[in-house]
């Protein structure tokens, strides 16, 4: 390998693509040449050295070492990302939707060990490697998760006695939810990122279509409901699991009531946390920001770095594991229609 900075090009320079810009400077081996955009002219903070910035996917692709997704969505960053690696590129991406819908294309690339998706589950908060990695000596039990901060917010408003659509309404206008909220108060968006974990953890070929009909959201929580939890010392929260019922794997997202000193409560609102159980380590919890434009994009730097070092991307056990015995569930309430 020569001494030549790597040449990173970056798909996206909004939230997260702004910030890993930014970072991505601090690296002397590293010079990001290109980043794709709809509109170059809108005025960005993209820092000291300010990559070419460019609409032409073939001008943001040509002649990258590494190609960094953060665009979103699921289709175009798809295609995209199939051209970054018929050219040769390393991978990385945020893109925890594309990564769970379309496993066909992107579980090869990470079979390969050609992909870094760190920041695709609780953005900067080490989950995936810790999965993927030293967690692996351990066969898995279970891992239950608060995957999706937005929802923590709104439950957390409305346990203050708001009702949801004002819940929902200050988190759209402070910037914490999209104008379509769907995809995080519907459960979609910890679903998605539930999916990696379940392929990390035990079940490489799981499809988005075996998850997505055991989704449940937080839209149907009241503030009279949460209250009423409150005085029986439980808190509403979203969970998704991953656990056995002694014949299968499960996974599912819905709201629990959980005891005010779970684990999962205690780890305080705005967090986002991963509870994982195996059979030799016992019950380990990891806990941080889940979203953030520059705390997603640590992530993305810790897998650009890995690129050029050529080290392989987290990767799925080569077969699904056998599930265990059934005693690993979260054992509290699901939360029905009131
Ligand atoms: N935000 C977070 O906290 C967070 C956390 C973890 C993971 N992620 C993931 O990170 C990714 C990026 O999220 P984000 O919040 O940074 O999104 P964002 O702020 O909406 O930025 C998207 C960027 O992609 C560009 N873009 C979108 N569609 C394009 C197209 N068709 N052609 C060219 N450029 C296009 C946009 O260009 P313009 O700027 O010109 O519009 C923008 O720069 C997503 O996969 C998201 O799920 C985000």
């Amino acid at each position: 390998m020569n001494n030549s900075p790597r040449r990173v090009a970056v798909l996206g320079a909004g939230t997260v693509g702004a910030a890993a810009i930014r970072l991505l400077q601090r690296h002397a081996q590293l010079e990001v040449v290109a980043a794709l955009v709809r509109d170059p002219a809108a005025p960005r903070d993209l820092g000291e050295r300010p990559p070419r910035l460019t609409a032409d996917p073939d001008e943001a692709l040509e002649g990258a070492d590494v190609v960094v997704e953060l665009i979103g969505g699921v289709e175009r960053a798809t295609a995209l990302m199939q051209r970054a690696a018929a050219a040769g590129a390393r991978l990385v991406s945020a893109n925890k939707a594309a990564l769970a819908e379309r496993w066909d294309v992107w579980g090869p690339w990470v079979a390969a060990g050609r992909l870094g998706f760190e920041a695709a589950v609780m953005a900067g908060t080490p989950v995936v490697s810790a999965v993927a990695g030293p967690l692996r000596g351990s066969r898995p039990l279970a891992l239950h998760a608060l995957l999706n901060g937005t929802c923590g917010y709104l439950i957390e408003r409305m346990e203050a006695g708001e009702p949801f659509a004002d819940a929902l309404a200050e988190a759209q206008r402070r910037g914490y939810a999209e104008a379509d909220p769907g995809l995080d108060v519907d459960g979609v968006d910890a679903a998605h990122k539930l999916t990696l974990l379940a392929r990390l953890c035990a079940l490489p070929e799981l499809r988005w279509e075996q998850v997505r009909p055991h989704v449940r959201g937080i839209r149907r929580l009241t503030p009279e409901w949460l209250a009423d939890l409150a005085r029986r010392d439980l808190r509403a929260r979203l969970v998704a699991s991953l656990w056995s019922d002694g014949e299968a794997w499960r996974v599912a997202v819905r709201p629990l009531a959980l005891p005010c000193d779970h684990a999962l409560v205690r780890v305080g609102s705005g967090r986002n946390a991963l509870l994982f159980r195996g059979d030799a380590v016992g019950e380990v919890l990891i806990a941080g920001a889940g979203a953030g434009g520059e705390a997603t994009a640590s992530a993305v730097v810790a897998d650009v770095l890995d690129a050029v070092a050529l080290r392989p991307g987290p990767a799925v056990p080569p077969r699904a594991l056998a599930p265990p015995a059934r005693s690993s569930a979260i054992g509290f309430p699901e939360l029905e229609r009131p």
